[in-house]
C-alpha cells in the first residue's frame, strides 16, 4: 500500500470510517486500480494479437529473397523463435546458408515441413506454385494457415487445386522488403477469417507496412508497389545520367541524387503534406524548377507515368487468370 492510501484510511477512520472522501473523490489506490484495470485491457489486443504467434510452428517453402528476407524479418522482431521455423528450398547452398545465417531448422522436403507446421509461407516463384501445391496437398489440413507472397497466384487457385476448405492468405510484397521498409497488399482467401489475416499482417509488417485490400485490388498494388521500386529506380537512374550529361561525376551526381530522392520521400513522409504542395513550395514562378516542370507538363509525364502504371496492371491481371 502506498504511503498516499495509508495517510487517507487513517483519516477517513479518524473521521468515523466514511469510505468516499468529502466532495466525492474516491480514495488513491481505488482511482490508481481503476488506471490499473483500464491499462490492462488496453494492451490486452495486441498481447493476444502476438500469441498467435507464440504457439505456431511455421515452414517456408522456398528460401530465395523473399523467403529469407521474411525470415530475418520475423526472428529479428522476435515474432517467433528460431526452434519455430523450418525451411525448405530445393538447393541445398540456400538451406545451408539461412541455417548458418539464422540458426533455424532446414529440409528438402516441403511435404514433411507442412505436416510439421502450422503456418506454410509458399515463397517460390509463381511458375513452380502448382507442382509445390499438389506435392502438399494431402498433407495441408483445414487447420493450417496458408500464406501466398507468389506474384498472380489467386487465393482460388491454391483453393482449387488443395481441393479443400483451407484458409489462404495472399500477399504481394515488394523488394524494399528485403532492407524492411517493404509495402506490402493483402487479402484473404474464402476460408481465411480476421485471425488468420492477423497472423499475415503481423508477418508482412516486420519488413514493412501492410495494406488490406479486396483481392481484386492486388493488381493495381502489383501495379504501384510491387512493380513501383522499379519506377523509381529509372527515375535514379535517369536523373544520375542528367548529372552526368551536364559535367557531374558519377560519384557525385549518385550521392546527390540518391540523397535527394530519400530527403523528397521524408518531407512527403514527416511533413504530412500532399506531394502537390511540396511541389508548389519548391517551384518558384520563373525559376528553375518551373523551367524542368513545364517540359515535364508538355511531353506528358505524368499521363506517360499513369498509363505506364495501368499497363502493369492489365499485364498482372492477365498472368493471375494463367
Ligand atoms: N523478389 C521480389 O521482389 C518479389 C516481389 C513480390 C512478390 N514476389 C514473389 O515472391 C516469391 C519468391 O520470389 P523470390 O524473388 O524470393 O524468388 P527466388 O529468389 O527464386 O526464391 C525461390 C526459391 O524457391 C526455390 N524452389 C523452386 N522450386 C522449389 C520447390 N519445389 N520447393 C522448394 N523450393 C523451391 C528456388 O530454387 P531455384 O532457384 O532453383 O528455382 C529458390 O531458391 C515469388 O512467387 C514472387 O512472385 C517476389
Amino acid at each position: 500500500m502506498k504511503q498516499n492510501d495509508e495517510k487517507w484510511l487513517k483519516k477517513e477512520r479518524r473521521k468515523g470510517g466514511e469510505r468516499r472522501r468529502p466532495g466525492g473523490g474516491r480514495p488513491p489506490f481505488v482511482e490508481r486500480r481503476k488506471r490499473e484495470r483500464r491499462k490492462s485491457l488496453y494492451n490486452m489486443v495486441p498481447e493476444e494479437k502476438r500469441n498467435l504467434w507464440r504457439e505456431k510452428r511455421v515452414a517456408f517453402i522456398g528460401c530465395g529473397n523473399m523467403g529469407s528476407a521474411l525470415i530475418s524479418g520475423i526472428l529479428g522482431s522476435g515474432l517467433i523463435s528460431k526452434d519455430k521455423v523450418l525451411v525448405t528450398d530445393i538447393r541445398p547452398k540456400r538451406l545451408e546458408y539461412i541455417r548458418k545465417k539464422e540458426g533455424v531448422s532446414t529440409t528438402e522436403n516441403n511435404r514433411e515441413a507442412v505436416e510439421k507446421c502450422d503456418i506454410i509461407v509458399l515463397a517460390v516463384k509463381p511458375q513452380v506454385m502448382e507442382r509445390v501445391l499438389s506435392e502438399i496437398k494431402d498433407v495441408v489440413t483445414g487447420d493450417k494457415l496458408i500464406i501466398s507472397i507468389a506474384a498472380g497466384i489467386t487465393t482460388g487457385f491454391i483453393e482449387k487445386v488443395l481441393e479443400k476448405e483451407v484458409p489462404v492468405v495472399r500477399v504481394m510484397p515488394n523488394t524494399p522488403a528485403l532492407v524492411k521498409t517493404g509495402a506490402s497488399g493483402l487479402c484473404p482467401g474464402k476460408y481465411a477469417g480476421e485471425e488468420e489475416e492477423t497472423v499475415a499482417e503481423q508477418m508482412m509488417s516486420r519488413v514493412g507496412i501492410v495494406v488490406k485490400v479486396p483481392e481484386e485490388m492486388l493488381d493495381a498494388v502489383t501495379a504501384l508497389s510491387g512493380s513501383g521500386p522499379a519506377y523509381i529506380f529509372y527515375i535514379i537512374e535517369s536523373l544520375i545520367e542528367a548529372g552526368m550529361e551536364m559535367g557531374l561525376s558519377e560519384d557525385d551526381a549518385r550521392k546527390l541524387v540518391n540523397q535527394t530522392v530519400l530527403g523528397a520521400v521524408n518531407m512527403v513522409m514527416e511533413t504530412g503534406e500532399s506531394p502537390q504542395v511540396l511541389r508548389h513550395k519548391v517551384t518558384s514562378p520563373g525559376g528553375t524548377t518551373e523551367a524542368a516542370l513545364k517540359y515535364l507538363e508538355e511531353k506528358g509525364f505524368q499521363k506517360i507515368l499513369i498509363a505506364a502504371v495501368k499497363e502493369a496492371a492489365i499485364r498482372s491481371k492477365e498472368l493471375s487468370k494463367g
